[in-house]
């Protein structure tokens, strides 16, 4: 699982309140080029989009964000995720989504989150939130004394077209995160070929 992600630079993070868009969304994405999504646990529809888009194509990646609780974790599993995230580092979510064989990528902004998500056995981290927290600048000089240990960060929050590149540049740099590509007002308007033109945009930035 781990090593299907890292083939993945750009994940589109979702907030969707009508699970009925939940096919076309990921029709739109599919379209675009784009195989990973991931579905934030911030609104209700959240569970059953997630397990629209398993059953309905079970090739893509499905990932579950805003996971904060055990609970959310077997949701998220139930629903057919195959990875998960959230903010911040929850031990008792990370335990719970690894012991039912999902891949967990707990968020970080600081050097002793990171050693706690390397002694959980995450080798994958999300920096949250990567504009506000000091952006590439600042993940490069956190990440630096952890080089050796093959951890790479997904940096989500604030990182869109105009500066996805400055963090993928960095090596330790697995993928990005981000809203833009396909906002709530674009999947409130059902704006799939919107939505299509902005992977397609991204995709091709990242070359
Ligand atoms: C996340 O959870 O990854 C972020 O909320 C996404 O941040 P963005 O809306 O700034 O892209």
């Amino acid at each position: 699982m781990l090593d299907e992600l890292l083939k993945r630079p750009v994940i589109p993070v979702i907030v969707i309140e009508d699970a009925a868009d939940a096919e076309p969304l990921a029709e739109a994405l599919l379209e675009g080029g784009m195989d990973v999504i991931e579905i934030t646990f911030r609104t209700a529809a959240a569970g059953e989009a997630m397990r629209r888009i398993a059953a309905r194509f079970p090739d893509m990646l499905l990932g579950a964000g805003t996971v904060l609780s055990p609970e959310q974790a077997d949701r998220a599993l139930d629903a057919g995720a195959s990875f998960g995230l959230a903010p911040g580092l929850n031990p008792d979510v990370v335990r719970h989504f690894q012991a039912k064989g999902g891949l967990f990528i707990p968020g970080v902004m600081t050097p002793s989150e990171i050693e706690r998500g390397l002694s959980l056995g995450c080798k994958l981290l999300k920096f949250f939130p990567a504009g506000n927290a000091g952006g590439p600048a600042m993940l490069k000089a956190l990440a630096g004394p952890y080089a050796s240990q093959g951890v790479k960060f997904c940096p989500t929050g604030g990182v869109n077209l105009d500066n996805m590149n400055d963090y993928l540049a960095l090596p330790m740099v697995a993928a990005i995160g981000g809203s833009w590509l396909a906002t709530k007002q674009q999947i409130a308007d059902r704006d799939w070929a919107g939505i299509t033109a902005n992977v397609k945009q991204a995709l091709a930035r990242v070359g």
